[in-house]
């Protein structure tokens, strides 16, 4: 019998994508380089060559996190794909989870952490840290180096050894901060640590890069009870990236090809920049957009220098403006993409994205550019 759902209208026309100023908090813009590496041809996900290609994305993993760990790979999925392959890999159900809050990250994590029945806390400064730590017994801390929500760059020395100290694993988030802000996950005993593909990398969103400590792999191998989810089962995900000593990489699941072709070559921008360069710059980039915001009199959500983080920057959502009307105008007359605030942030600030490519002197004076006339043209209430 003949169909009665016919084929949709809005298909039968092109497909529309603007070019676009993406200096949100990610995704950012895409370079022609890493673009073209996505338009490969799409060969097998258990080819030889693909095995390849992701040998490379294992050791530019290794390089982008400083690590010498094995179990390095990308999850296929967005960071929060990584974020729930690192928490249900390694918390079993009645465990103990302390999570470190500054922002939206740690909210999600704990949620996580709820979903698999395993009981969080929550601790936002060092003294709590260390007190939760022999008071909770925890099996994991969760911290994000980069709360791209409140625009903090967390300090990360000295908690691996604290956390270890208990018996806990060392969890950190670094979707926001990774390639712009230094991390040395071994020398800092981080034992899981996770990033996204569309932030400073500049690949398309799809692919999170994730490494784990030998420490934590003992944890993970010897649990009594199997992860929840069989698509981020470490065991698996290991095998299929070869990170095992098992003779024959079975199939686990498709691996998205094209996404590894992306997320290979982005690895090789990193890579041929060095993350030396590619920290000063993003750092400098960042110095001369906090001085040109207050030099239009915008103030910065985060007082203290040290902890804002160079690649997201939250500005106070300026007093008597509504913020949405700011962001839809500067998309509507610049073509750019700001964003508003995120979760505890929401309605408190406008947060700025400059990271891998985007993050440069001439994007900068853009984006002082868009905000002077946002400011000159949106409705201002007295206040
Ligand atoms: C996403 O990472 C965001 O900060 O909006």
């Amino acid at each position: 019998s003949p169909v009665s759902i016919p084929p949709p209208q809005c298909l039968k026309k092109r497909m529309v994508v603007p070019q676009r100023y993406m200096f949100g908090p990610g995704p950012s813009n895409v370079p022609p380089r890493i673009l073209e590496a996505g338009a490969n041809p799409v060969i097998g996900h258990m080819h030889p060559e693909t095995f390849e290609i992701m040998s490379q994305i294992k050791s530019g993993i290794q390089y982008m996190f400083q690590t010498q760990n094995r179990t390095s790979f990308a999850v296929s999925g967005t960071g929060h794909t990584a974020m729930e392959c690192a928490i249900f890999n390694t918390v079993e159900p009645g465990e103990n989870v302390l999570v470190g809050v500054n922002g939206i990250w740690g909210e999600r994590a704990a949620d996580m952490a709820q979903r698999i029945e395993a009981t969080y806390c929550y601790c936002s400064c060092c003294v709590v840290r260390l007190q939760a730590l022999s008071k909770h017994r925890p099996v994991l801390f969760f911290l994000a180096h980069g709360e791209s929500s409140t625009g903090v760059l967390h300090p990360l020395d000295g908690i691996g050894d604290l956390c270890h100290k208990y018996g806990c694993l060392f969890l950190v988030d670094c979707v926001a901060s990774i390639g712009g802000a230094p991390v040395y996950m071994d020398q800092q005993g981080i034992d899981i640590l996770y990033t996204g593909s569309q932030k400073v990398l500049n690949a398309p969103p799809g692919t999170a890069p994730i490494s784990f400590s030998e420490r934590a792999c003992q944890k993970v191998f010897n649990r009594r009870t199997k992860p929840v989810s069989f698509f981020l089962d470490l065991s698996w995900l290991a095998n299929y990236w070869g990170c095992d000593d098992k003779p024959q990489r079975i199939y686990h699941h498709t691996g998205p090809v094209t996404a590894f072709y992306s997320l290979r070559e982005s690895l090789a921008v990193l890579a041929d920049e060095g993350l030396e360069n590619s920290w000063e710059r993003h750092q400098k980039v960042a110095e001369y957009f906090h001085t040109g915001l207050e030099s239009l009199g915008l103030k910065l959500f985060v007082k203290e220098k040290r902890a804002r983080l160079p690649t997201v920057t939250t500005i106070v959502s300026p007093p008597g403006y509504d913020w949405k009307e700011i962001t839809s105008y500067i998309m509507k007359k610049h073509n750019l993409e700001i964003s508003g605030g995120l979760g505890p942030s929401l309605g408190l600030v406008l947060r700025v994205g400059l990271m891998g490519f985007n993050s440069s002197e001439a994007n900068v004076d853009m984006v002082l550019e868009a905000l002077r006339d946002a400011l000159q043209h949106c409705h201002r209430s007295k206040v």
